[in-house]
C-alpha cells in the first residue's frame, strides 16, 4: 500500500486486514478491517499509533513507509492514543528498529505500556491540553477521551492541518482498498461502510456511549478539517458527518432509535417460530419495517447491531429446562453488557411440561430500562386463539413504534 497524503507532511499509512479470525476474538469481519497509522513530519517526526502483526500488516505498512522514503528509525516520537494491542502489538518490533523514540501516552496509557510490553524506557506522560511542537509549524495537541473505549484513551489533534487522530473513536469495520478518504468512495460504498460503522459501534463502543457524548462535546470546540480514525475512512470532505453519526448512535443507546423492530427468535421444534410468524403478521399489518434474526444461527455481532438500531424488539424463546432457551439467555447477557437500553419489548414463547423462561427473563432484564408489553406464552403448539393474541400484540408493538 502507498502512503496517503492528508496535507503537507501529514500521512496515513494503512494495512487492510482480510481474515477469518474474529476481531477482539469475538466479532466477525467478513468485509475486513483497516489498521491506520499516521506520520507527521516537522523538524521532528511523530508516528501516531501502531498496529499488530496481523495477516501481512507489517509488510503493508513497510510498503507505505517506503513509498514516502521514510523508515522507522527516523521517528522521534511514538504517540499511543490507545493501548489495545491492535494498535500497539508491533511495539517490541518498533523498539528493536528504533530504540531512541519517546513513547507518549496518558498516565494510564503509560501504565498499560508497562503491563503489556514490560518496558519502562523512554516513556512520557501527557495530560489533557498538553502540546508537542514538532517544528516547521507542526504542533500536536492531546485531548483525553477516556473510555473510547478503554480508560487510557486520548485523541491527538495536529493544529496546522487541523486533523484529529481519533484512534477507535469515529471508526468502522471494513477494509479500505486503495482509497482512504471519504470523497473517494461511491454512495454504495458509503452505504456498506455505514452498516459496518453501526456494527462496529454496537459491538465495541456502545457500552461507552456516555463517554462518546462527552468527547464529542469537548472536541466540538476544535476547528476540525479531517477526522482520521485508526479503523476505517478518513473524513476530510465531511468531518461533521461521522461526528453526527456517532452522536446519533450514542443517543440510541439510551432511548428511541430507528422506527423499526428487531424480531430476535429461537425455536426448538417450531412452536415458538409459529408464534413469531403471527407476531410478524401483526407488524406487517401496521407497515413497520422489521428484521427477523434467528439465534443461535445468526452471529451475535449482527443480532446486537440490529437490536441497537431498532426502537423495539420482539424476543421469542421457548422455555428450556425450567429457564430461558440458552441462546436467548446469552443474547440478553450481551445486551446487558453492551447497554442496549430504552427499547420497547414484546417477549413471547412456548413451553412444554412447565414454564420458567418468564421468571428468569424478568430478572435478567431488570437493569435494561425497557418498556415491556405484556409477555405471552402458550403450552406446546399454538392454537387459533394464541395466533389471534400474538398477531394483535405484534400490531400493538408496531403502533407504539410509529408513535
Ligand atoms: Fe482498535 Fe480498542 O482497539
Amino acid at each position: 500500500m502507498k502512503a496517503h497524503v492528508i496535507s503537507d507532511g501529514v500521512y496515513c499509512l494503512h494495512a487492510d486486514i482480510h481474515t477469518g479470525e474474529l476481531f477482539e476474538g469475538i466479532w466477525p469481519i467478513p468485509r475486513g478491517v483497516s489498521l491506520n497509522i499516521y506520520l507527521v513530519q516537522g523538524e521532528k517526526t511523530a508516528l501516531i499509533d501502531l498496529f499488530r502483526d496481523w495477516t501481512d500488516a507489517p509488510r503493508q505498512i513497510d510498503e507505505a513507509f517506503a513509498s514516502i522514503g521514510v523508515s522507522y528509525d527516523t521517528v522521534d516520537y511514538l504517540i499511543l492514543n490507545h493501548l489495545e494491542p491492535d494498535h500497539t502489538g508491533w511495539l517490541k518490533e518498533f523498539r528493536a528498529k528504533n530504540p531512541r523514540a519517546e513513547i507518549i501516552a496518558t498516565a494510564k496509557g503509560v501504565e498499560l505500556v508497562k503491563t503489556f510490553y514490560k518496558t519502562t524506557d523512554g516513556l512520557r506522560v501527557v495530560k489533557d491540553g498538553d502540546t508537542l511542537d514538532l517544528g516547521a509549524g507542526k504542533v500536536l495537541a492531546f485531548y483525553e477521551t477516556p473510555n473510547i473505549h478503554w480508560p487510557e484513551t486520548m485523541m491527538t489533534f495536529e493544529t496546522s492541518s487541523r486533523t484529529l487522530f481519533s484512534c477507535d473513536g469515529f471508526g468502522s469495520f471494513g477494509a479500505l482498498g486503495g482509497h482512504v478518504f471519504d470523497d473517494e468512495f461511491s454512495a454504495p460504498e458509503h452505504a456498506a461502510f455505514e452498516e459496518e460503522c453501526l456494527r462496529y459501534y454496537a459491538n465495541i463502543v456502545s457500552s461507552f456511549s456516555t463517554f462518546v457524548e462527552r468527547a464529542a462535546q469537548k472536541l466540538s470546540a476544535l476547528d476540525i478539517a479531517a477526522v482520521a480514525p485508526s479503523h476505517g475512512i478518513i473524513w476530510r470532505a465531511e468531518p461533521k458527518r461521522i461526528f453526527e453519526r456517532y452522536r446519533t448512535y450514542a443517543a440510541w443507546s439510551k432511548g428511541p432509535a430507528e422506527k423499526r423492530i428487531a424480531v430476535l427468535w429461537g425455536s426448538m421444534y417450531g412452536n415458538t417460530k409459529r408464534g413469531v410468524d403471527a407476531v410478524i403478521r401483526g407488524i406487517e399489518r401496521e407497515n413497520v419495517p422489521y428484521t427477523a434474526l434467528r439465534v443461535p444461527d445468526e452471529n451475535l455481532s449482527y443480532v446486537l447491531s440490529e437490536a441497537f438500531r431498532s426502537s423495539a424488539l420482539v424476543l421469542a424463546m421457548p422455555t428450556y429446562e425450567y429457564a430461558m432457551f440458552p441462546p436467548a439467555a446469552w443474547m440478553l447477557d450481551i445486551f446487558r453488557r453492551k447497554h442496549i437500553f430504552g427499547k420497547r419489548v414484546l417477549r413471547i414463547g412456548s413451553w412444554g411440561w412447565v414454564g420458567g423462561a418468564k421468571k428468569e427473563y424478568e430478572a435478567v432484564i431488570e437493569s435494561l430500562k425497557w418498556e415491556s408489553l405484556e409477555s405471552y406464552e402458550w403450552a406446546g403448539a399454538p392454537e387459533a386463539e394464541d395466533f389471534r393474541i400474538l398477531e394483535e400484540r405484534g400490531a400493538e408493538l408496531a403502533r407504539a413504534v410509529k408513535g
